[in-house]
């Protein structure tokens, strides 16, 4: 039996499709639309070779190693192209950034109008003001805001601020959740079922303390983190989650559990942390805590928010970030914070989102993706769960139900990866790794994700043929 799991957005009142959008996503389709099959890889194959001589391994980052290895020419749209010239629909998305689509006419205007004007000086802009009281316009819990350049940076300082602030030194993360790359929270993603209740660091060269002092709890279970903060009373700095759990595909957080753990924070005097680097701005202005209605104490926001330029986001309540104020204690730098370029792009992408069409054509677009792989694995017989918010969406194969990391080992991940290394030959690039969330974005259309359904059709029906896989039939 194959099940579809979505929730329906929060935007019933505004959902016309707002005729610049179409108009925009109709320049770049390319002539025929219809997806070619791969010709050759050899171009890509020879420049990684290269690569691999200059840069370790071949990537500027790490989760970019898959197979096949390809070297990237052209972005455009809903489109990209490799280096030996073959078209592909993306929803890799460069997981996640470009929520307009590739290379969007608005953003780079933007963007190149500021280059003719200013680059970095070093000093505050006019526009990284507007930039930050938009952004505490449409998330009341958000004060005031830094701007740094990575999601990796905007976590690291929501989590010191926390410490600063409470003077503890613990932190709780879920198993399942990713937050960048340093220290405390580099561990425990997409943990093999041999290490599961065991600390699972994605790097050596940890500080032991640092990774110590990182509690890893099961996601969607209050009571665990009950038991935890008790066992810990009076140490717990922060809880720190991404609300829906993206980084493993699509794992929503339940509104009672994410209440709960809005209250626990307030009883314990604990900071909450959101970290809506994916989930914000993609969901909706008001990031997931406008939809869900629950407000942290600080929120991480990056990817999405500047459409493809390097930016990040700590934002929150002014008690605490004002620490980051001359004086109030904490450090708060880089050279290129709140970069002209990017601010920029963040506010063009901001305008463009603010101006409606944009979150209804996703909706309407990642339900139509839903429950289309939802029919045509029903209609096959396979045993799949596609479980989706809005244009992020996963088709895990394996019976529901999926509330936390534990259920996603039942994922069949052999044909979790066959199925999407195939649809790469048919154009259609989804990334070929296990638990990997797909990306729709304003610049895809309705015959985007009808193609990429029934490419997956002939995908599924090739590899039910070839038996590849054991849960092929329910
Ligand atoms: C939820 C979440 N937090 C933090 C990060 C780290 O962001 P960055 O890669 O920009 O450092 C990521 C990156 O994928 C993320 O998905």
């Amino acid at each position: 039996m194959a099940f579809s799991s979505s929730l329906e957005p929060n935007c019933s009142k505004n959902c016309a499709i707002h005729e610049g959008g179409t108009l925009e996503m109709l320049k770049f389709q390319p002539v025929g639309v219809g997806i070619q099959t791969i010709m050759s890889y050899d171009k890509s194959k020879k420049i990684m070779e290269e690569a691999r001589k200059y840069i370790p391994g071949g990537y500027s980052s790490v989760t970019r190693a898959f197979e096949p290895r390809l070297v990237w020419s052209r972005a455009k749209g809903s489109r990209i192209w490799d280096a030996d010239g073959n078209e592909y629909i993306d929803y890799h998305a460069a997981y996640g950034p470009p929520i307009l689509g590739h290379n969007n006419e608005k953003v780079n205007r933007s963007v190149k109008e500021t280059m003719e004007r200013i680059d970095l000086v070093g000093g505050t802009t006019e526009m990284e003001v507007e930039a930050a009281e938009k952004i505490t316009h449409h998330l009341p819990s958000v004060e005031q805001v830094g701007f740094c350049n990575s999601g990796t940076e905007a976590t690291y300082h929501a989590l010191r601020l926390a410490r600063a602030s409470t003077g503890r030194s613990k932190i709780i993360k879920f198993q399942g959740c990713y937050h960048g790359w340093h220290d405390s929270v580099v561990m425990n993603v997409a943990t093999p079922k041999e290490k599961m209740g065991k600390y699972d660091p994605l790097t050596a060269g940890l500080i032991p303390h640092a990774m110590e002092n990182t509690i890893v709890l099961p996601f969607n279970n209050l009571e665990q983190v009950e038991t935890a903060v008790a066992a810990n009373k009076g140490d717990v700095a922060a809880v720190i989650l991404e609300p829906i759990m993206h980084n493993v595909g699509c794992v929503i957080g339940k509104n009672d559990f994410l209440r709960g753990l809005r209250e626990i924070a307030d009883r314990e005097g604990i900071v909450l942390i959101f970290d809506e680097i994916i989930t914000g701005f993609r969901h909706g202005l008001g990031g997931y805590q406008g939809i869900s209605g629950v407000h942290p104490d600080l929120t991480t926001f990056g990817k999405a928010m500047a459409n493809g330029y390097p930016i990040g986001a700590l934002g929150g309540r002014a008690d605490l970030m004002k620490k980051f104020a001359p004086g109030g204690g904490l450090f708060f730098s880089g050279t290129f914070n709140a970069h002209p370029f990017s601010i920029s792009a963040c506010l063009a992408t901001m305008r463009e989102l603010e101006s409606g069409w944009v979150y209804p054509h996703l909706f309407k677009l990642g339900k139509i993706m839903t429950e289309g792989m939802s029919d045509i694995c029903n209609e096959l017989g396979i045993r799949a769960v596609t479980s989706s918010f809005g244009s992020v969406f996963t088709t895990y194969f394996m019976e529901p139900p999926v509330n936390d990391y534990g259920d996603l080992l039942r994922n069949d991940q052999e044909l979790f990866v066959q199925y999407r290394k195939r649809l790469i030959e048919k154009g259609i690039f989804m990334t070929p790794y296990n638990l990997r969330r797909s990306h729709i974005s304003a610049a895809h259309s309705e015959r985007d994700i009808r193609d990429t359904l029934d490419k997956s059709r002939e995908v599924l029906t090739g590899l039910q043929k070839s038996n590849l896989a054991s849960s092929l039939q329910s």
